[in-house]
């Protein structure tokens, strides 16, 4: 069989997927403005879900709205939010797929009047200044990511995946955490927050349900958070339970920096730092980061340089990416172009995202729900 690796079962913890392929998550602005599900939102996850991976992540969902919501953002929250949660997970369900829900905060990058952070340092490109944490609010939000994940277990999906990013990361990274308590200064301290976070999702959901983690293993600062210090985090986050990790690099600060875009429009360009740190851990690693096609894709898994492969544009811009890769004979896929920031720059000004590049009957059926979409 063509692409043997690609196509064969794998297990994560408890979950049995039925290939290497995970649809990574991929924020684009189709909730209604209040945080509620919009067909929009289901009809995109039905295409994402029916595409043939087997497991979809969603995109990030706020675990407080106060401090972390954003126009366009769904939200676990509050209870209020679990039935439109049921809606999403029986909706990826029913189209073959596993679900899992990525739970964020989103730290000094939320847009509300006053963001938090580990400590005030400007970092989103012209929000606020964000205001340091305070005891009381870092356990509040503790507590938070604990409530959401039971909430997201209860709503029906499969897994749960905490987003490594943002606030979690402002407090990992020298960079962002100037604190002089227990929460920063060394990485022992800067780590207690995520790990704080971590214990208590996992406890919240019990032993046997399936956590995994959006891993900021470069942050691509020179102050920042790099892999000398992140794959030992790597190690601490397998050891408290963490199921796999989804590996990542750079945040909005170094994403625009030229080298890095000149990186970031390179296939694959994130598998080398899977690479280090699946050699760090046992658990698996799933790398994305324009994995445009299946040859790519099985060298990885041949490689060893990641257990899974997760695709984000790369299935936004064709869904039948995984039916294509199959097809006999083979047909060709369509790739996201290296210099478009469409999306990207899209979602940065609150708005929906349509792609450029869809077949004239998907963008129709999509501009078709965005007119009942409540913004
Ligand atoms: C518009 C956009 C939204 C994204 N939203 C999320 C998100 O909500 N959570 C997350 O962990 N990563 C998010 N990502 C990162 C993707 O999951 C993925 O790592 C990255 O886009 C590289 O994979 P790709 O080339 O297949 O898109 C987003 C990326 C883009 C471009």
């Amino acid at each position: 069989m063509k692409y043997s690796l690609l196509f064969s079962p794998f297990k994560v913890g408890p979950l049995n997927l039925k290939n290497r392929l995970i649809m990574a998550p991929l924020f684009l602005g189709y909730a209604n403005s209040d945080g509620t599900i919009s067909e929009m939102l289901l009809q995109h996850y039905r295409d994402m879900a029916a595409s043939g991976v087997s497991m979809v992540v969603t995109e990030n969902i706020v675990v407080d709205f106060e401090y972390s919501g954003t126009r366009g953002t769904l939200r676990a929250d509050k209870d209020d939010y679990l039935p439109g949660l049921k809606e999403l997970a029986r909706t990826i369900k029913e189209n073959g797929a596993l679900a899992c829900c990525q739970i964020n905060h989103q730290g000094s990058y939320a847009w509300v009047t006053t963001p938090v952070s580990a400590s005030a340092v400007q970092t989103s490109m012209d929000g606020p200044m964000p205001v340091a944490m305070e005891q009381k609010q870092i356990q509040d939000t503790i507590k938070a990511f604990a409530t959401a994940a039971l909430r997201v277990k209860k709503a029906g999906f499969d897994a749960v995946e905490i987003h490594g990013g943002y606030l979690l990361a402002q407090f990992l990274s020298p960079h962002t955490n100037k604190r002089n308590d227990e929460y920063g200064g060394s990485l022992e301290n800067r780590m207690r927050f995520p790990m704080m976070v971590v214990q208590a999702v996992k406890e919240a959901v019990g032993p046997n349900y399936p956590v995994g983690y959006r891993f900021l293993g470069d942050e691509w600062l020179p102050d920042g958070f790099l892999p000398t210090e992140s794959l030992r985090y790597a190690m601490i986050l397998e050891r408290i339970g963490i199921n796999y990790l989804s590996v990542t690099a750079g945040t909005y600060e170094s994403f625009f920096l030229p080298e890095k875009v000149a990186l970031a429009s390179q296939p694959g360009y994130m598998v080398e730092l899977a690479e280090v740190v699946k050699r760090q851990v046992k658990i698996p690693v799933i790398v994305a980061g324009r994995i445009n096609t299946p040859e790519l894709a099985e060298e990885i898994l041949t490689q060893k340089k990641a257990d899974l492969i997760g695709l984000a544009r790369v299935l936004f811009i064709d869904p039948q990416w995984v039916k294509k890769a199959t097809a006999e004979p083979a047909e060709k896929i369509k790739h996201c172009p290296p210099d478009c920031y469409v999306c990207m720059e899209t979602v940065m000004n609150m708005e929906p995202v349509i792609c450029p590049l869809w077949q004239p009957e998907r963008k129709k059926r999509l501009l078709e729900l965005l007119s009942h979409r409540v913004s």
